[in-house]
């Protein structure tokens, strides 16, 4: 297939360009390569004739319409989005242009392109690829439109409960609110105009690739260093963990054998408090020291060497409107679809820990440029 990806230099996008290209799927990148784009978590890929990376805004229709022609994708999977909740409260303003005038963007030159798929298609004389096992007979019916989203639009769980594809919308920060109106934007050109809409809503995704001031990398990376290990309010906030390529197959699952017009829910059946989290990454990662005490050495700002990484943990100003817990009911994808999560409760946190300590070079390359590890957010402007 064809697949057009937004923001496939990101953290999932650059996870599921990889999967995708591994399946032998030629992929478009569009990414704009904001502070969170990185083509070096793409440098296997030089060279590969099934990766081609465009760097251009989803906000610029003129470019989206010229990539839509030239590329002639058969799905788009639709990523590129603002996604840090903190640098949200800092500046919302990147956050309603890209998440909601981009996702419009999108929308707008994915439907007049589908409405001319026919015709071009047929003066090409493509080979009608299958979709779910059939051959379609309508030219256009195989173009799907994956618009990937997260749980945060549903706002914050009390103790019990979980979100379902039909819980109501209750945003509470500028990100979740940004992407819930990209969620209406979305389903509202397919209920309008019939455009082919899958839409995903996921919880929070750890591993590879993921830039460091999202919580793993920062506990994974301050532990390393020797530094105290924030963790905000009590630690008490609960998420579910997903591992990203658990995430990327979900995807890959959804577009190929989702209902048009549907939702579906994905997550990890693996709730935490974030303090539980952030104990359990201090002793893998101690484990996995233990058998190369030379990177901590390497790694420690200070003479003092901690007897262990929890020993570093800090409890530090919560982040406003922080939600107490998410939790994802992800019956419909497993049942409907077929897809589960691969990783259980520690064997994701191990490989990720693992990654990270043999990953440096692409970590340091961030730290060094334009980002330290410094806390950011705490602005309630
Ligand atoms: N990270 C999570 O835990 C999580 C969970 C559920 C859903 N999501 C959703 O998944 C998607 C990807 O999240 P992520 O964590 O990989 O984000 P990310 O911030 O790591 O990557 C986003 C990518 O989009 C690109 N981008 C930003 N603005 C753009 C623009 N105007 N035009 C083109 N490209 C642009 C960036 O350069 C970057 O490569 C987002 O839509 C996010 O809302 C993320």
């Amino acid at each position: 297939m064809k697949i057009l990806v937004t923001g496939g230099a990101g953290f999932i996008g650059s996870n599921l360009v990889h999967l995708l290209v591994s399946k032998g799927h030629q992929v478009l990148n569009i990414d704009k390569l904001t502070y969170a784009g990185n083509p070096r978590s793409l440098a296997d890929l030089e060279g590969n004739p099934n990766h081609q990376l465009l760097q251009a805004d989803i906000c610029d229709p003129e470019a989206m319409r010229k990539a839509f022609a030239d590329f002639r994708p058969d799905w788009v999977m639709h990523l590129a989005a603002e996604s840090h909740v903190d640098r949200s409260i800092d500046g919302p303003g990147e956050f309603i242009q890209t998440n909601i005038l981009g996702t419009y963007v999108l929308l707008q030159t994915a439907l007049e392109y589908w409405r001319g798929l026919g015709d071009q298609r047929s003066e090409a004389g493509d080979q009608r690829p299958e979709v779910g096992g059939q051959r379609s007979e309508d030219i256009t019916s195989f173009f799907r439109f994956l618009h990937v989203s997260t749980d945060e639009v549903y706002g914050s769980l009390g103790e019990q409960g979980l979100f379902t594809e039909k819980t109501p919308y209750d945003p509470h920060s500028p990100y979740s609110a940004s992407k819930a109106a990209s969620d209406h934007l979305a389903r509202a050109w397919r209920d309008t105009y019939g455009l082919p809409m899958i839409v995903t809503n996921c919880s929070n995704n750890y591993g590879p690739f993921q830039f460091p001031e999202k919580l793993i990398p920062v506990v994974i990376l301050k532990a390393l260093r020797g530094e105290r290990i924030p963790v905000y309010g009590k630690g008490e906030n609960i998420r579910d963990w997903l591992y990203v390529e658990d995430h990327a197959e979900a995807l890959l699952t959804a577009i190929s054998k989702g209902k048009p017009g549907e939702t579906y829910n994905i997550g990890g059946n693996n709730e935490m408090r974030n303090i539980d989290l952030v104990r359990l990454l201090c002793r893998l990662l101690d484990d996995a020291l233990v058998k190369r005490p030379e990177l901590r050495t390497k790694h420690l700002t200070s003479d003092l060497r901690p007897p262990t990484s929890e020993s570093l943990i800090t409890f530090v100003t919560d982040r406003p409107g922080h939600d107490l817990r998410y939790a994802i009911d992800a019956t419909k994808i497993k049942n409907e679809l077929g897809w589960e999560p691969k990783q259980d409760h520690e064997s994701g946190f191990r490989k990720t820990v693992e990654w990270y300590l043999e990953n440096e070079a692409w970590w340091q390359n961030i730290l060094d440029g334009s980002y330290q590890l410094e806390r950011i957010g705490l602005s309630e402007k």
